[in-house]
């Protein structure tokens, strides 16, 4: 029952729960800290702007329920959350012409933005807590804009206006003042803060941002100063706490006695060498010291969170995330945590690092900051200790079955509270199950390592944007896992713990997306290449590369570009890299992505391999600019190829690998690749490759010069002759054999090592005796291991006669000679074959014989079909009743058939056969089938693939070229690649047309202009202002104008609809049109206060 109650009562959970119950309150005083009713006068009052104060209020549920309605209505009503910006953003640049100018973002960044800020607002508003922080942190957002009570009129009469048009009679009048209401109480709050609290949250932000000026500077030589620790320049401040400056200054003069201890000479050189500190944490560090904090690690871990304190001062819900995150760090601390001793020692190090500035003001803001923080974290510092214990013994105590409740029944209450939820939770119960643990386990990690868990956050969070998910569906998520856990355990820590991390990890999560979700994000989200066009083209032009290629939230960073490839969203990751790769020129300056991709993503190509070839063209197109115009029927085109050839570093691309890995002949042929092999081979690779063979055309050489130019065949040796063959024959089985042998084993361990087997019939294999080479080196190997065995100089060898002491023949090897000479033969042949390996040389000779080691097959096929018809007929020819005695019996014929394909039949033979009418029958239809038939068709079989095949080929031999490539340069020299990169000149500029001097890291080459036709020029130049801050000016489609048109003359309609509608029916209308330009002309003149 009371868990009944308890669930009632938190039927409508927020991540602000937490806040609620928490006691604390950034920038609000304790003592005045009260939650006000909205009551009817009230909301009477809030339908003008109230700015005298600025409460907490407890807005009725109706109300509540109200606005929230209206709001999904309207968000439903539009094809898009942002479409509701975009009309809003519409209305205030039509109808409030006087603010119009302060709206500086492109529509379609503003329309995100707001959408998001006010949907955030308006799924806050009925928890006052979590809704007066929204309200903070938006109305600090404002301080820099002059908001005045009849400008919050004209916002929020721009925001009704919408809801109006989009909403018709289903915008009630109870909505709308409903509506009105909040708006005015935000628009009243932005302008109480802008009143009471712009001067403090300036005064700290400006003071910051000059202490980390400072920090970054840090690389400059250090101020060096010969001054002691006594003289440290906080001594001098008049505003230090008096027990503070007394404390420091008798550590001080401690600090100089025990230099002064020392022996004169050191003491000099201390002095000269003791430097101050010229950074905010130095300073911070070196104070602290002198205050006897110097062992004091949780001033450490506070001064680590500092930046993200004074950083976000003006981010309400950030700050106490950071102050959160903070109090469970603290909690670890063993000393006891003194946070007044930080700010005094805080303070000291502000006033030293920036003195010039410091005054009584940045005094009372700094304390009124500081005093808030402490506020929060001491109310929480000692919560984590005993939350990390209960929610650990908790979840770890549960049976399996409990926890497939707990599991269970979040989903269930989530999907039925949220049944939009089920749109992105589409995967398998277990998968549910398995995010969920995570959660659980994330749960428990965020007490025991909160600095991880926000780091894995912020991946996480960007994770998110990329699945899509709205923010106002985590606190119902949150809320279910929350109730289900309450179910589970009477145990009312364990529900607080629980619900309290994973608040926290929520909040973190909400925050990271908002701050992720870009409207490139969106985009990619939709998969259209025109949305992700749309999106990026209000982009500054200096920021446009960066928008795609990198989102940061806090440390972590996250490649929209990688995410559409991940996600399989390829339409847009497709235009990210034709936008990325598509040259753009001002007067000043050309911007070309190609360097930032390679700089953000050295792994673009792998990635793309891997996860999406379908783009590795449109990657290696855009590296292609060709010349409009051709001079002696040449055309310029550059290839920016730069890291196609080098890495980041300056090493060898690892580009060429992929596309070898690959194995693609079309991206290999791609001229981009094409050109950076060429490149490469032509100048390094060949010489490295040509010393790398200089070893095997030996061998070559002293192979023929053993086995066939000096070979005898007459039984005579010359002496001189034996000694030569001999040398050669030593050189061969004791340094060629070993060296193959060791060569193929070392290969076969390293695949045996790496696993890389390949399996012929079912049987696996190192995959290096599985290619070409390699089976030739192998069959090689055991040639010359047989040739050793039976080498005749070993048998016929005479140790008594030395002047006979070697011969090639002799009666003991007369037997094994033939096998030996076979063996020779066979190995010359295995020699040759190796020696093709040159012909990666030429692309042409290497596809070549491709053609040919791939046509083979068909050969193949022709010999199976001719043995077949030799065995057919020679049987049934021997089955005759012929009186032939020289052709009797099948061998005899299966050789006379054979012979007659080869054409060494001897034709005298065929008058034999004319006394047999039946032999000559079945020698005709022999003869027609193999050579009318077969022979034909193997000659149209190997036209039409060698035709079909040799495009491919030539691919394949450019792939073999690269693989060479990539294994020479595994092994070459790097001084001498330094110096061919240098010679490459890719830093230098490449010219496009004469004179134009464009972007650097590209190879120009001259083709014939009738090469390929090139009809307009790819760069896209645009004239007006040349500000890199400025996005490129809008390419409008002919079909956007006419949309426009349209979408204007339907607001028009109904603009004068909705007047004919207040005029009543009294005043006759004289035309839509002109109607609705008079009564549009009067309300900018009566509601144009600003103007
Ligand atoms: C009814 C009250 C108002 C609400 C609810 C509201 C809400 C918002 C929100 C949510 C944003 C986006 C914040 C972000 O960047 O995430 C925003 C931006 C802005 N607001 Fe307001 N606002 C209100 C009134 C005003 C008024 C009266 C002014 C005029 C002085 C104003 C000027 C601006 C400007 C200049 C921006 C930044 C636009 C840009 O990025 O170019 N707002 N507002
Ligand atoms: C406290 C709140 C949440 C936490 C801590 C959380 C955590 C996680 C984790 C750990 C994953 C695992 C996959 C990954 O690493 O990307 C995940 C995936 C996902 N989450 Fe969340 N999540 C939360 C809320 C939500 C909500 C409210 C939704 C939407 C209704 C959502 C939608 C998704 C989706 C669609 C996936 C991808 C699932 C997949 O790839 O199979 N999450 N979330």
């Amino acid at each position: 029952m009371e868990n009944a109650e308890r669930m009632e009562e938190s039927s409508e959970p927020h991540t602000s729960e937490m806040l609620e119950e928490d006691p604390t309150e950034i920038f609000d005083d304790p003592d005045e800290d009260q939650v006000v009713e909205m009551d009817e006068a009230m909301f009477a009052r809030y339908q003008q702007v109230q700015d005298q104060s600025f409460d907490e209020i407890q807005i009725p549920r109706s109300m509540v329920d109200e606005i929230q309605c209206i709001w999904n209505l309207l968000l439903g009503r539009l094809p898009s959350r942002e479409a509701a910006g975009e009309a809003i953003y519409d209305s205030i640049m039509e109808e409030a012409p006087g603010i119009a100018k302060l709206f500086k973002s492109p529509r379609s960044v503003f329309a995100l933005r707001f959408v998001n800020g006010l949907n955030s607002l308006v799924t806050e508003v009925g928890s006052p807590g979590a809704f007066k922080k929204q309200v903070e942190t938006f109305g600090f957002q404002h301080l820099d804009h002059d908001v005045s009570a009849p400008r919050v009129d004209l916002v929020r009469d721009c925001i009704l206006n919408v809801m109006d048009q989009e909403l018709g009679a289903q915008f009630s009048s109870a909505a709308r003042l409903s509506m009105t209401a909040l708006l005015n109480y935000v628009g009243g709050a932005f302008m109480f803060i802008r009143r009471e609290l712009a001067g403090r949250i300036k005064i700290i932000q400006r003071s910051w941002r000059l202490a980390q000026r400072l920090m970054e500077a840090e690389d400059a030589p250090p101020r060096s100063t010969t001054s002691t620790a006594a003289e440290s320049p906080y001594c001098a401040e008049e505003d230090m706490p008096k027990e503070m400056e007394a404390d420091a200054t008798n550590k001080a003069a401690a600090l100089e006695k025990e230099a002064d201890d020392e022996s004169g000479s050191v003491k000099s050189s201390k002095q000269q060498n003791l430097q101050v500190p010229t950074t905010f944490d130095g300073m911070f560090l070196f104070n602290a010291a002198v205050m006897g904090f110097g062992e004091s690690t949780w001033m450490k871990t506070v001064l680590e969170h500092m930046d993200a304190i004074a950083t976000n001062v003006a981010n309400t819900s950030r700050l106490q995330e950071e102050c959160y995150v903070l109090s469970i760090h603290l909690s670890k601390c063993k000393d006891p945590v003194n946070l007044t001793e930080f700010k005094a020692v805080m303070l000291a190090a502000l006033r030293s690092i920036v003195p010039d500035e410091w005054n009584m003001d940045h005094e009372v803001a700094w304390n009124w900051l500081w005093e808030n923080v402490e506020r929060i974290i001491s109310s929480t510092i000692a919560l984590p200790r005993a939350y990390e214990k209960a929610v650990r013994n908790f979840l770890f105590s549960q049976p399996e079955d409990k926890m497939m409740f707990l599991r269970a029944q979040t989903f269930k209450t989530f999907f039925m509270r949220c049944p939009s939820g089920q749109d992105f939770f589409k995967q398998s119960t277990t998968r549910l199950y398995f995010i969920l643990d995570k959660n659980y386990e994330m749960t428990i990690e965020m007490f025991e390592n909160p600095g991880k868990v926000v780091q894995d956050l912020s991946a996480l969070g960007l994770r998110h944007v990329g699945y899509g998910v709205p923010v106002e569906l985590f606190p119902p998520f949150v809320g279910s896992a929350v109730e289900a856990v309450a179910e589970v355990t009477e145990d009312e820590t364990v529900r607080t713990a629980f619900s309290w991390g994973l608040n926290l990890i929520s909040k973190i999560l909400m925050r990271v997306i908002l701050e992720g979700s870009t409207i490139v994000m969106k985009a990619i989200n939709l998969n259209d290449e025109a949305a992700l066009r749309k999106a990026i083209a209000v982009a500054p032009r200096q920021h446009r590369a960066t928008e795609l290629l990198n989102i940061s939230v806090g440390t972590q960073s996250f490649s929209p570009l990688f995410w559409a490839i991940e996600s399989g969203s390829l339409n847009s990751a497709r235009a990210m890299i034709q936008d990325l790769l598509t040259i753009r020129a001002d007067r000043e300056v050309y911007y070309y992505g190609c360097e930032e991709l390679f700089r953000r993503h050295p792994d673009i190509v792998k990635r793309l391999c891997t996860s999406a070839p379908t783009l590795l063209e449109t990657l290696l197109d855009g590296f292609i600019w060709r010349s409009r115009r051709s001079v002696h029927g040449m055309r310029r085109v550059n290839y920016y190829i730069k890291y196609l050839i080098q890495d980041l570093d300056g090493n060898f691309s690892s580009a060429m690998s992929c596309f070898v890995e690959h194995a693609s002949p079309t991206i290999a042929s791609h001229p981009c690749c094409a050109l950076a092999a060429d490149t490469v081979w032509f100048k390094f690779a060949t010489t490295y490759f040509l010393l790398g063979k200089l070893y095997f055309l030996t061998t070559l050489l002293v192979f023929a010069t053993s086995q066939a130019f000096l070979v005898r065949h007459d039984g005579q040796d010359v002496p001189e002759e034996v000694w030569v063959i001999f040398g050669c024959r030593l050189l061969l089985y004791m340094l060629v054999l070993p060296a193959t042998l060791g060569s193929i084993m070392l290969k076969c361990f390293v695949d045996c090592g790496t696993k890389n087997f390949e399996h012929v019939c079912g049987v696996p294999i190192p995959a290096s005796l599985n290619e070409f080479n390699g089976l030739l080196k192998t069959m090689l190997m055991w040639v010359l291991l047989i040739m050793f065995i039976t080498e005749p100089l070993i048998w016929c060898a005479q140790p008594n006669d030395p002047e006979m002491l070697f011969r090639t023949s002799c009666e003991e090897v007369k037997e094994i000679k033939m096998a030996y000479s076979i063996l020779s033969a066979l190995g010359m042949l295995l020699f040759w074959a190796l020696l093709l390996d040159f012909s990666v040389f030429s692309t042409h000779i290497s596809a070549f014989l491709l053609v040919c080691g791939n046509v083979i097959a068909e050969v193949g096929l022709f010999l199976l079909a001719m043995f077949f018809l030799l065995l057919a007929f020679s049987t049934s020819i021997s089955a005759l009743n012929h009186h032939l005695v020289a052709f009797d019996g099948v061998p005899v014929w299966m050789r006379s058939l054979f012979q007659i394909v080869i054409g060494m039949f001897p034709v005298s033979n065929y008058y034999l056969f004319e006394e047999e009418p039946a032999i000559m029958a079945f020698l005709a239809i022999y003869i027609i089938l193999v050579f009318i038939f077969l022979m034909n068709l193997l000659v149209a079989q190997l036209n039409q693939s060698y035709h079909g095949m040799f495009a491919d080929m030539k691919g394949v031999a450019r792939l073999r070229r690269q693989s060479v490539i990539c294994s020479v340069m595994a092994s070459a020299p790097n001084s001498r690649w330094k110096a061919v990169l240098s010679s490459l000149g890719f830093e230098k500029r490449c010219e496009f047309n004469e004179g134009d001097v464009g972007v650097a890291g590209g190879i120009q080459v001259l083709e014939p202009a009738s090469a390929v036709a090139v009809t307009h020029d790819s760069i896209k130049r645009y004239g007006g202002s040349t500000a890199p801050t400025m996005p490129w000016p809008a390419e409008v489609e002919p079909s956007d104008v006419e949309k426009e048109r349209f979408d204007r003359l339907e607001k028009l309609i109904i603009k004068s609809m909705k007047s004919h509608k207040k005029q009543g029916h009294g005043r006759a209308a004289s035309s839509a049109l002109g109607t609705s330009s008079v009564l549009s002309e009067d309300s900018s003149q009566g509601g144009s206060p600003n103007s």
